[in-house]
């Protein structure tokens, strides 16, 4: 295990759970037997991040460019969406996990949107952790939305005013950004959001991405710098 500095853990951690098919492809199983491994390993996350103080995790389920991918593939993820959701939410209400669902939800069908409100509202007293399921989200349609959503109130359109109308907007940003699976790139997650993001990308494979997985990356989240534009200097003296 990677020795845990004494720097605080980041608040936020979002992730990109990625190489959920290369599981399933290595152990000749179709793709979406790696996705249902990588609702095992979320759920394993999840209580990892709660035993570690983290307050917020938001990971990316499905993205606006996934509904491109093989039928049958596409419809195994909505299905384990639901299955999931009967599976999951009872523990999540019973640790404490309060669940919110982020993205362009109005392309799911009604039965799928009324269950994903069912377990936001039956979550919504969760204090421990907040856990943000991005579905059916690309940041590009975030950053549309929040400026739609400016445009139309009549407010000029600020960094402020459009921050305010992100769908994470009842979140900080996040702290670290962990991508599975080896592959170097953002794709389309948090754009807007990871402006001063640390990054951290590990060769594990979603579903064997665990809790000695999750130290490595916090204790590596320790020992950075964070300046926010500032100089060194001015962050060890505490200089503004
Ligand atoms: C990327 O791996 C992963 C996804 C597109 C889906 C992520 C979903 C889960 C972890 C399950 C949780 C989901 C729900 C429905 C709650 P990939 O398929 O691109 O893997 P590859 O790069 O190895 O092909």
């Amino acid at each position: 295990m990677a020795k845990l500095e004494t720097k605080a853990v980041p608040q936020h951690i979002a992730v990109v759970m990625d190489g959920n098919g290369r599981w399933a492809t290595k152990r000749f199983l179709p793709r979406v037997a790696g996705h249902k491994q990588g609702v095992t390993s979320l759920s394993r996350c999840v209580q990892a991040c709660i035993d570690r103080g983290v307050a917020v995790l938001t990971v990316f389920a499905f993205s606006s460019e996934n509904w491109n991918r093989p039928q049958e593939e596409v419809s195994g993820l909505m299905e384990l969406l639901v299955l999931s959701l009967a599976g999951e939410v009872p523990r999540m209400k019973a640790n404490g996990v309060r669940l919110h669902f982020i993205g362009d939800l109005k392309r799911l069908s009604t039965k799928m949107q009324t269950g994903l409100a069912n377990a936001e509202a039956s979550t919504a007293d969760n204090t421990r952790l907040i856990l943000n399921v991005c579905f059916n989200y690309g940041g590009r349609w975030d950053i549309a939305q929040a400026a739609q959503k400016v445009a139309s109130s009549g407010q000029p359109i600020t960094e402020m005013a459009l921050d305010r109308a992100m769908a994470l907007a009842h979140v900080p940003d996040p702290d670290l950004l962990i991508r599975t699976g080896g592959e170097l790139r953002i794709s389309n997650f948090l754009l807007w959001q990871t402006a001063y993001t640390e990054f951290h990308f590990s060769d594990k494979l979603w579903p064997d991405f665990d809790a000695a997985a999750l130290d490595e990356a916090i204790a590596v989240f320790c020992n950075r710098e964070r300046r926010f534009g500032k100089t060194s200097e001015q962050i060890t003296s505490k200089v503004a």
